[in-house]
């Protein structure tokens, strides 16, 4: 058994492929401690400053009294406990939509929702740099399956043009995010709106990036946009700008109730622990609120001064476009990238490298996500060490 894997493990540290994990002794915040050394955080998808909120600490630790810890069984057994229909009340409200539903994690609510939604000889269409949750969730579903290039409106309209064509009476259901994870663009909304209602599509959208960073009180890019109707599945998560843990569907009723009837992941599966809701419920609650309002203002002035800075550093003006908290100092090579880490952690910075798979192979990166919670100080000295770490 002890050499099950070795030579595997071998390959992927020859390629500078290996991942570890590393361990954090305190709580989530711009600034982290990994054995004893305090280091400012540049990695943290935490985009408001949520994790270790005292709101969300009080609603937890209350829900905690109340509920206790576990759930004790899925939804629709004996797990459907207050804080979780609260926390879905609350989310159709905020995003707009008749219902939600939501599911342990991101991952699960993608992965329970496409294969409910569509099946054998139905199509799905989905951009190339989808997030993995939701390229499994497709491939689960067995629906015939089409990959558009990142953001490529052609393409994606000749995909149509061939499904309406070649499965023509069957769903076609396009997939795409608002804001890539590993890249921080935002996709060509209207256009893809357009399109899906000239091919009578339907259109996923995953907000994990955009909610609580775009739009009015955080709402995301299709309330930003304006075409937050014509988007037939929201998706999102409440584990990045809203600080918990969890992922949801925004949606018509009958798409809620169909997901509470066939999505596996949220049937076969314990019901979210009831304080994680209730935080996350006072996360939205305070996204709607005008603090949260003044918190989002407060996180484009640091994406803003991060752009400035970064631009002066001499990284290349796609890496620099202020599109969300998401700069990608896209390095290439992989252990450039991995020494590249290494030498801003030395510095003081932590800044994971991203790799393939996350990313392409030879694409890898320093994906640098900034936080309302960051000193503008903590955001020069980040861009000092990367203007002397670049040259
Ligand atoms: C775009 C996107 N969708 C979905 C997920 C999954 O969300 P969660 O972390 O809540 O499982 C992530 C998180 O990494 C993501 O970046």
């Amino acid at each position: 058994m002890q050499d099950l894997f070795a030579e595997e493990l071998e390959e992927l540290r020859a390629h500078s492929l290996d991942r570890h994990l590393r361990e954090i002794t305190i709580a989530q915040g711009p600034e982290v401690e990994i054995g004893g050394r305090r280091l400012i955080n540049f990695s943290s998808n935490d985009y408001l400053g949520l994790a270790n909120d005292p709101r969300l600490r009080k609603a937890a630790t209350s829900a905690v009294n109340e509920f206790g810890v576990g759930a004790g069984a899925s939804r629709l057994i004996t797990g459907n406990l207050s804080p979780h229909l609260s926390l879905e009340r609350a989310l159709a409200k905020w995003k707009g939509t008749e219902a939600s539903l939501c599911f342990s994690s991101g991952y699960a609510a993608a992965l329970g929702t496409i294969p409910a939604f569509v099946g054998k000889d139905d199509v799905i269409v989905l951009d190339k740099l989808c997030h993995a949750s939701l390229i499994d969730g497709a491939r689960l579903s067995g629906a015939v399956l089409r990959v558009f290039p990142h953001n490529h409106v052609g393409k994606l309209e000749s995909h149509l043009e061939w499904a309406r064509r070649e499965h023509s009476g069957r769903r076609v259901l396009i997939i795409t995010e608002s804001v890539f994870s590993m890249d921080g663009d935002r996709a060509p909304l209207r256009e893809l709106v357009d399109l899906k209602k000239r091919f009578s599509a339907l259109l996923m959208l995953d907000e994990a990036h955009a909610v609580g960073v775009i739009g009015p009180n955080g709402r995301g890019l299709a309330m930003a946009e304006n075409v937050s109707e014509e988007i037939d599945v929201q998706m999102g998560t409440l584990s990045k700008a809203l600080g918990t843990s969890g992922g949801y569907i925004c949606g018509c009723r009958t798409l809620i109730e169909w997901l509470i009837n066939r999505a596996r992941s949220f049937i076969y599966s314990t019901a979210p622990p009831p304080a994680i809701a209730a935080a996350a419920l006072a996360a939205v609650d305070f996204l709607a609120s005008p603090e949260g309002e003044e918190r989002r203002l407060l996180l484009w002035e640091r994406i803003s001064l991060m752009q400035d800075l970064l631009r002066r550093t001499g990284l290349k003006e796609q890496d620099v476009a202020a599109h969300s908290a998401i700069f990608p100092w896209i390095v290439g090579d992989e252990k450039a990238a991995l020494d590249l880490a290494a030498a801003l952690q030395s510095e003081g910075f932590l800044v994971p490298a991203i790799r393939y798979p996350t990313v392409a192979k030879g694409a890898a990166r320093l994906r640098l996500t900034v936080t309302a919670a960051h000193e503008a100080a903590q955001i020069r000295e980040l861009c000092d060490a990367i203007k002397r770490l670049s040259c």
